[in-house]
C-alpha cells in the first residue's frame, strides 16, 4: 500500500497505553481566521499562542502573497501581521498555494473591502463531504458582490460596493456564518444573520473583530447582528484552547487504556464530550486556573456502549466522532454514531474493522433526530460491537481526524501497524509525533 508520497510513513507498535502530559495552543479553526481577519485592520495585529500547524503556514502563504507582513513577536507563538501594503496576489500562485485549505472563501469580504477583488481557486471536494460553497456566495451575493466562474476558479467583485443585509442560512454552518462577519463588519449598514453558528470559534472571531472596532450583537436563537463600522483596526488577541485536539488526546486515552493530562484544556469549551467520555465509563479530573487543564484517564474498568449524535454547536462535535469510535471499539455493548454535520465522515471506518473492530454502517439515521442525509443514500450511522481486539494492519489515512483516529487505534492494536500520510496529521495536531513519543508511544520513520 503506497501513498503519493512515499516518505510520509510511520510505523506505529501497538499495546501501549498513553501516559504523561501534552499541552494544546490556541484553536487550529479560530487561529485561521484571525489570521484573516487582520486584513481588515489598518494596524498591525498580534495573534498569541499560534501552533505550528500546516494549516497556519498555508494561510500565511496566502496573506503573504497579499502583501500582509507576517512576522514572529517576541513571545513563542506570536504572530504579528501587519496589512499595511495588501495588493492584488497572482493567480497561479493563489491555486499553487492554497493546496487543499478551505480557507481561502474567507479572504473574500477582506479582499473585496481592501482591494475590490477577490479570486477564489477551485476548493473542490473532499474525503468527509462535498464540502459545497453555496452558502458563501449567496451571503456575498447580497452583499452585492458579483461572482464570475472561470475554469481556474472565482473571479468576486463588488462594483457598487458592500452593503448590509439580512441574509438566513439553510444551515448553521461555520465557514459561512465567518464568511458573513468578515463581510459584514466594513459593510454600509446592518446585517442580521439567522440560523448562525455559534461554536466558541466563532465568539471568538467576534471577540477579535470587536477588539478591532466592529459592532457585534449576539442574539438568542442563532441570530447575529452586525453594525457595519467604517474602518478597523489591528487586534491583540490570546485565542480560545484547541478544544478539538484536547478531546482527541482524552479519547486517546481512553481507547489505550493510558491516562493524560491534556494542559490548556478547557471545560467550558468541551462539556458535550466531557458528558459522552464520562457515560463511556472514562474517569476525569478538570483544573482550572492559567496553567490548568484537564485529565483524562482510563479507570481499568470495562468501558460502556453509548449512543451519540454529531451537531452544530452546543451538540457533540464532528471532529470528536473518530477517535471517540475508537474508543467505543473497547466499550461493552452495541454503540451507535449518528453522523449529522459531514455526509461522508464515517469512511475511516473501514481502516478499523481491518483491524478486528466491528462497525456497521448504514445510510439510516440511526439517531433521535432524523438528518439532511437520512433519504441520500449516504453512510452516515455506524453501529459499534465491543470489545473488539484490535490488531496491527497497514492503513492510509484519508483526512486530518480519520488519521489521528487510525494512529491511536495503531497504538491500542497488538502488533505494529505501518501508517501512510502521517503528514496530513500535521496540518491540525502540533509536533504530533513528538508529542506521541513523549507519552509513551513506540513510534518511528521506517
Ligand atoms: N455546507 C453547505 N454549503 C456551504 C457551507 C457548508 O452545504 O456553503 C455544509 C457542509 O457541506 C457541511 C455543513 O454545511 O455538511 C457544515 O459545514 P461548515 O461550513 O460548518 O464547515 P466548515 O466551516 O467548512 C469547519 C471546520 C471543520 C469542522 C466544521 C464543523 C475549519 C477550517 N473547519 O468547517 O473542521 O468540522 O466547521 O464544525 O474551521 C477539521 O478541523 O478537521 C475540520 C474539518
Amino acid at each position: 500500500m503506497t501513498t503519493d508520497r512515499p516518505n510520509d510513513v510511520l510505523r506505529v507498535y501497538g499495546n501501549t497505553p498513553l501516559r504523561g502530559e501534552v499541552r494544546v495552543r490556541g484553536a487550529k479553526n479560530l487561529v485561521s481566521k484571525a489570521m484573516v481577519a487582520a486584513l481588515l485592520g489598518n494596524t498591525r495585529s498580534h495573534l498569541y499562542d499560534v501552533p505550528r500547524i500546516r494549516d497556519v503556514e498555508v494561510v500565511r502563504g496566502l496573506l503573504e502573497l497579499h502583501g500582509v507582513r507576517v512576522t514572529d513577536g517576541a513571545e513563542p507563538g506570536e504572530l504579528v501581521l501587519d496589512p499595511t501594503n495588501v495588493e492584488r496576489a497572482n493567480v497561479d500562485e493563489i491555486n499553487v498555494h492554497a493546496g487543499s485549505s478551505r480557507i481561502p472563501i474567507l479572504f473574500c469580504g477582506p479582499l473585496l473591502h481592501r482591494l475590490g477583488h477577490a479570486f477564489i481557486p477551485d476548493l473542490g471536494g473532499c474525503h468527509i463531504g462535498d464540502r459545497p460553497i453555496d452558502f458563501h456566495l449567496a451571503a456575498l451575493r447580497q452583499f452585492g458582490a458579483v461572482v464570475d466562474k472561470t475554469p481556474q476558479g472565482m473571479h468576486i467583485t463588488a462594483p457598487n460596493g458592500l452593503q448590509g443585509t439580512k441574509f438566513e442560512l439553510p444551515y448553521p454552518s461555520v465557514g459561512a456564518t465567518e464568511q458573513v462577519l468578515l463581510t459584514a463588519v466594513l459593510a454600509d449598514g446592518v446585517t442580521e444573520l439567522r440560523n448562525a453558528a455559534v461554536e466558541p470559534e466563532i465568539i471568538d472571531l467576534i471577540c477579535v473583530l470587536q477588539k478591532m472596532g466592529a459592532i457585534i450583537t449576539v442574539h438568542t436563537d442563532r441570530v447575529i447582528e452586525i453594525e457595519g463600522v467604517k474602518r478597523l483596526e489591528g487586534y491583540r488577541h490570546r485565542p480560545i484552547p484547541d478544544r478539538i485536539e484536547a478531546a482527541s488526546w482524552g479519547a486517546a486515552a481512553l481507547a489505550t487504556g493510558g491516562d493524560l493530562f491534556v494542559r490548556g484544556a478547557r471545560q467550558a469549551d468541551m462539556m458535550t464530550f466531557l458528558n459522552v467520555f464520562r457515560s463511556v465509563g472514562g474517569q476525569l479530573e478538570i483544573h482550572d486556573g492559567p496553567d490548568g487543564g484537564i485529565r483524562f484517564y482510563h479507570p481499568g474498568d470495562e468501558l460502556r456502549a453509548v449512543a451519540i449524535e454529531t451537531d452544530v454547536h452546543p451538540g457533540f462535535m464532528t471532529d470528536w466522532q473518530q477517535p471517540m469510535v475508537v474508543a467505543l471499539t473497547q466499550a461493552r455493548g452495541l454503540s451507535i454514531m449518528h453522523e449529522t454535520v459531514y455526509e461522508r465522515r464515517l469512511g475511516y471506518t473501514e481502516a478499523l474493522n481491518q483491524m478486528g473492530a466491528t462497525i456497521q454502517t448504514y445510510r439510516e439515521c440511526l439517531g433521535g433526530t432524523p438528518c439532511r442525509f437520512g433519504r441520500r443514500n449516504f453512510r452516515h450511522s455506524a453501529v459499534i460491537a465491543g470489545p473488539t481486539k484490535l490488531h496491527a494492519t497497514d492503513v492510509v489515512i484519508p483526512d486530518l481526524r480519520a488519521g489521528f483516529a487510525h494512529v491511536i487505534a495503531a497504538l491500542a492494536a497488538e502488533g505494529c501497524s505501518t501508517v501512510y500520510g502521517v503528514s496530513l496529521i500535521n496540518r491540525g495536531y502540533e509536533d504530533f509525533e513528538a508529542k506521541l513519543a513523549g507519552l509513551g508511544a513506540h513510534i518511528e520513520r521506517p
